[in-house]
């Protein structure tokens, strides 16, 4: 077998519990009616097109509509990428002469579309929570903003971590000053909102367009993901026509019938009614000595709701750095997290998991206690890379003509006052400490030299104290 093929066969006879994407965990009732070599077709006659979909494709759709609450839904089969790219393109021509409002954490599909759009960016700044080091809220209290020079306003809803920003207050402002600017909301981690189990869905708030990665907690195949539209604010003939520029002309059927099936599982809230009952008596046994995002954050730093199906644990209180806690969880208890940092260990589940999995993932959890015993230290601190805070930072250029520009590869110490061609982001919280386009100031030097060793995403030259400028002509 070739060499990927037989790491990924290597990788599966291990046989961890999944908390991690995809959400379908490897179940096979979910795929119970696809004879995968069969139904792996492209776009013959009777079998519709995806890109001006009016036959079997569009039928699918219009019951995912049906079910997510939306007035029409669009498959994608570019994932989640494409359809925040989607929603920027799809923008009237009004969003050239004013800014679009997009959280300054966003996922990097977002930047690309401002790269791919040419758009001009107002950040909204994150609130990084002090307990976890991470961005899990967002200051909703944006009175002073004039929402006419907005064009659109872009929300993570859920963030990664599980968070809800307060949407309906930032609504309210909008309304409040009579504009009508759309809200794009990237609910890539929370396709699974349908019923009173988890918090409302975007949708339901009122959103004009809600993407959904359905491969993350629901059962699609990795890559699957939809985009609901509803409302008058944006133009569907232009947002049909973004994502057949984005998308690939061969649509693989076994992502759409994945995405078909996807959307039916979806309402069988008995499932997630099982595993919430589990994570609560996880809560329960271990959230006495180990601090676990819960209920009683929502409503501080900028958090207004908690979506129980996203476990993060910090592991500060342990006195054990996080990597050293994920490797006793997947050697002793077979536990695959999503993803850790020094102090953090992100859990996600999926409609896959069972009762069995938390049980387990409770019981490696309490086993943390007794390595705590075992190790004896407790003196870890985890590194910060950002003790005082992000600098003020000025737009010079959009990220698109930041982008297109001719570059140069400067050391740290020349860059100052130049216009920055990449995008650095310290990780964690994973908020850009600048963006192309941005002016580099003394500060932003002095961190990026403070922190050379630390961990940091997008920075090509952190090895030797390079950054990538804009070139002046
Ligand atoms: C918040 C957020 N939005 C969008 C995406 C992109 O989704 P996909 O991986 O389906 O392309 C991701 C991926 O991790 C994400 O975390």
């Amino acid at each position: 077998m070739p060499v990927l093929g037989e790491d990924l066969q290597r990788y599966c006879r291990q046989g961890f519990r999944s908390f991690h994407t995809p959400g379908h965990k490897g179940q096979q009732e979910f795929f119970r009616d696809i004879n995968f070599l069969k139904l792996d077709l492209t776009e013959l006659p009777g079998l519709d097109q995806l890109s001006s979909a009016n036959g079997i494709i569009a039928r699918a759709q219009q019951r995912a509509a049906q079910i997510f609450g939306a007035e029409e839904s669009f498959f994608l089969i570019n994932g989640g990428t494409a359809g925040n790219q989607a929603m920027f393109l799809a923008l009237g021509e009004e969003a050239e002469s004013k800014k679009v409002l997009v959280g300054r954490q966003s996922h990097k599909s977002v930047m690309s579309a401002l790269v791919l759009t040419g758009l001009v960016p107002e950040f909204l700044t994150p609130i990084i929570h002090p307990e976890f080091n991470l961005p899990l809220g967002l200051d909703s209290d944006i009175e002073e903003l004039d929402w006419d020079t907005i064009a659109a306003c872009h929300i993570t809803y859920p963030a990664y971590y599980g968070t809800i920003p307060d949407l309906r207050k930032l609504m309210d402002y909008r309304n409040k000053q009579g504009a009508t600017c759309p809200f794009l909301i990237d609910q890539a981690h929370g396709s699974h909102y349908l019923g009173s189990l988890f918090p409302p869905s975007a949708l339901a708030l009122g959103a004009d367009l809600v993407l959904h990665s359905t491969h993350k907690t629901l059962s699609a195949l990795t890559q699957a993901a939809m985009l609901h539209v509803q409302g008058k604010s944006i133009c569907r003939k232009k947002l049909c026509q973004s994502l057949e520029l984005l998308q690939s002309s061969s649509p693989s059927y076994l992502l759409m019938v994945s995405l078909e099936l996807a959307g039916e599982f979806a309402l069988a809230s008995e499932r997630w009614a099982v595993l919430k009952e589990e994570v609560e008596i996880l809560h329960t046994k271990v959230g006495g000595f180990l601090r676990i995002l819960n209920d009683n954050d929502a409503g501080t730093y900028g958090i207004k709701l908690i979506d129980w199906s996203k476990i993060l644990i910090n592991t500060r209180s342990l006195g054990i750095p996080a990597p050293e806690c994920v490797d006793y969880l997947r050697q002793d208890h077979g536990i695959e997290p999503e993803l850790w940092d020094q102090e953090n260990i992100l859990f996600v589940l999926g409609i896959g998991n069972t009762r069995e999995d938390i049980r387990a993932l409770t019981k490696g959890l309490q086993g943390l206690a007794e390595l705590v015993k075992g190790s004896g230290s407790s003196d870890f601190k985890p590194e910060r890379l950002l003790l005082r805070g992000y600098p003020d930072v000025v737009q010079r250029m959009s990220p698109r003509q930041a982008f297109c520009a001719p570059r140069e590869f400067l050391p740290l110490q020349e860059s100052l006052g130049r216009i920055a061609a990449e995008i650095i982001s310290p990780y964690p919280p994973g908020i850009p400490l600048i963006v192309m386009g941005e002016e580099i100031t003394v500060e932003t030097i002095e961190i990026l030299l403070a922190g050379v060793q630390g961990n940091w995403q997008g920075w090509d030259g952190f090895k030797n104290g390079m950054i990538w400028v804009v070139r002046e002509i």
